[in-house]
């Protein structure tokens, strides 16, 4: 009699089980079917998935904004940014430092109207590619033929050396983040040439000074990408290739697949010039890379250590030379292995 309960309790138990695991099973097909239901409705933004700080396309967030906030359009640049004063120039666009809302904002205009196609192509760009490797676009006007953009004080590239001379930046002027900057460019063209768009090529760098005006130095010292006027795809599988302008090219900071092949027999003529593809930016990289690492203690270390590398980017036959991938893997091993016998000694004489 006493065991009744006990057995009636067991009994309810061993029908309890079955009941309970399959309520467990409906909850968990539920959340399969909510969580498919919700991936399918909920438009994720395009940028989210690489960096969670980055906004959705068309929306913006700088300085100590909390939320993203759409590009602004020709009303907002018309009746809500101050210009202040012109901080550089080009062939496409005059720029200069504004304000909007206390924040500084660089506020980019066409300077003629021939140059409109480059400029147009630039802000698709600008449009398409924001990601931590390139300048923050804030909004624009066709009709003004005018660009808003997060603001750098210090500038592009160019400026490198004049700031790191400074004495307050004396405590980044050291060989690792001379390096690291230079891992940040190989970056970008990473980027470029595995872009959203497909192979891209920076092809308005055909010299040292005009490939540093393109990139800008940020305020925690990393780079990113900033005159994108000239990116023309390249397409393997269809067989397009590019030509970066109309013009002769001359120098070797340029790749040789970009320099006239007949020789001075036969003049120079568009449309007999053959085009190539994204290893060009790969020939330039170890004068880039070298003029980043500048010429303070260590950057020869570095410099000898990516010999190797930067012997295999100045590869005659463009397929040989490496990828910016395979670079930037160097870059980070160099990186690694320096600091960790830098590390080693430290401890040896401590
Ligand atoms: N957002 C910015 N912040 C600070 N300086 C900038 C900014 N954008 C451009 N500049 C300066 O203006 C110069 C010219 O800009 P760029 O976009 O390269 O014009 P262009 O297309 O005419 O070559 C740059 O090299 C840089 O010195
Ligand atoms: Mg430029």
């Amino acid at each position: 009699m006493e065991r009744r309960p006990q057995e009636s309790r067991k009994g309810l138990t061993h029908r309890a089980v079955p009941r309970v695991a399959g309520l467990l099973l409906a909850m968990a097909l539920m959340n399969v079917l909510l969580y498919l239901c919700l991936d399918r409705f909920f438009i994720s933004p395009r940028r989210s998935t690489e960096d969670p700080g980055l906004c959705p396309y068309g929306y913006f967030r700088m300085g100590h904004m909390k939320n993203c906030s759409p590009w602004l359009s020709c009303k907002e640049l018309r009746t809500e940014v101050r210009q202040l004063k012109c901080v550089g120039e080009g062939a496409v666009k005059r720029v200069f430092l504004s304000e909007w809302k206390e924040n500084k904002v660089a506020l980019l205009r066409l300077t003629s109207p021939e140059m409109k196609d480059d400029f147009l192509h630039g802000l698709q760009m600008l449009k398409s590619l924001q990601s931590k490797h390139v300048v923050m676009l804030l909004g624009y006007c066709e009709d003004d033929n005018t660009i808003l953009t997060e603001y750098h004080p210090l500038g592009s590239l160019s400026n490198l050396e004049e700031t790191l001379n400074l004495l307050k930046y004396q405590n980044v002027n050291t060989w690792q983040h001379r390096l690291q900057l230079a891992m940040g460019y190989v970056g970008i063209i990473n980027y470029l040439h595995h872009s959203p768009l497909g192979t891209l090529v920076m092809c308005d760098s055909n010299d040292l000074p005009k490939t540093l005006s393109q990139y800008l130095l940020t305020s925690n010292f990393s780079i990113v990408a900033n005159d994108l006027d000239a990116l023309p795809l390249v397409n393997h599988r269809s067989r397009t290739f590019v030509k970066c302008g109309h013009r002769e090219l001359h120098g070797d900071f340029v790749a040789p697949e970009q320099l006239w092949p007949y020789g001075e027999a036969i003049p120079f003529h568009d449309d007999l010039m053959p085009s190539y593809d994204e290893k060009v930016d790969i020939w330039k990289i170890p004068d880039v890379s070298s003029f980043l690492l500048g010429h303070i203690e260590g950057s020869d270390m570095v410099r000898f250590h990516l010999f190797d590398i930067h012997k295999a980017c100045k590869s005659h036959t463009p397929a040989e030379r490496p990828t910016a991938q395979d670079i930037l893997d160097t870059y980070k091993k160099v990186l690694n292995s320096l600091r960790d016998t830098m590390m080693s000694q430290t401890r040896e004489m401590l």
